[in-house]
């Protein structure tokens, strides 16, 4: 287990109180939490978890965690994710998973947004790891020169954008939710707000992986320790 992650994920625990509604994100970091979370829920802690993806809803099931189905809820106390980059303003990349429409929905329905990372994660400037943005499959070439444009706008120079492919190489990747995930290799976004902006205004993208004015706090764990930014 890698420690830095697993020191994130124990220090995000003590956010978590008795009755809360937790939004449990996906990717490995998340998946820690999930476990050590399903500990406490051993414990005697009751909680109740929404699912960022079907693959966290089965790691839930396996920790212990009781699960509630999204659309039961109007509101969730805390969500504890993990991201792909975080920038000093708390503003994220998302999705390196594929599941971030879905960790959207989740992040923004919830009043306290705690994302936990390693240390490599932490960035100066967004951009190096390629932007996930999650399209339908409908008219996905005008989607990709749509997204070009906006990213080309927003001052994002190189933005090579690739259809994300399954891991056996048999056709484009589907997300939990039936969409297909272009990733945006930008190297540099200089204004990640006004680029979110921009991609939120094509009608084929469902979501894209710019997380901004969502996390409330960041831990980011060391292989000895955590730190807690708010
Ligand atoms: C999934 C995500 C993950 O939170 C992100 O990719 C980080 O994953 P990991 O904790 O495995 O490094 O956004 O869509």
């Amino acid at each position: 287990m890698n420690v830095a992650k697993e020191n994130a994920a124990l220090a995000a625990l003590e956010f978590v109180e008795d009755g809360m509604t937790l939004g449990l994100g996906s990717g490995s970091t998340a998946e820690i939490f999930i476990e050590q979370l399903g500990e406490k829920v051993a414990g005697g802690l009751k909680v109740q978890g929404i699912p960022t993806s079907d693959r966290t809803a089965q790691c839930a099931i396996e920790a212990g965690v009781p699960l509630i189905e999204a659309d039961k809820i109007l509101s969730i106390d805390l969500t504890i994710d993990g991201a792909d980059e975080v920038d000093p303003a708390f503003s994220l990349i998302k999705g390196g998973g594929a599941c971030l429409l879905r960790e959207k929905i989740i992040a923004h329905a919830s009043a306290k947004m705690v994302v936990i990372i390693d240390a490599t994660k932490m960035v100066e400037n967004l951009g190096a790891f390629p932007l996930p943005i999650e399209v339908d499959p409908f008219g996905l070439t005008m989607t990709a020169d749509k997204i070009y444009q906006a990213l080309k706008g927003t001052g994002c120079r190189e933005a090579q954008t690739v259809l994300r492919q399954k891991k056996d190489g048999s056709g484009p990747l589907v997300t939990d939710g039936g969409h297909w995930i272009l990733d945006s290799k930008c190297e540099h976004i200089p204004s990640p707000v006004e680029t979110a902006r921009a991609l939120s205004s094509i009608p084929g993208v469902m979501e894209h992986g710019l997380f901004i004015d969502l996390a409330d706090t960041i831990i980011i764990g060391e292989v000895d320790h955590a730190k807690v930014m708010e």
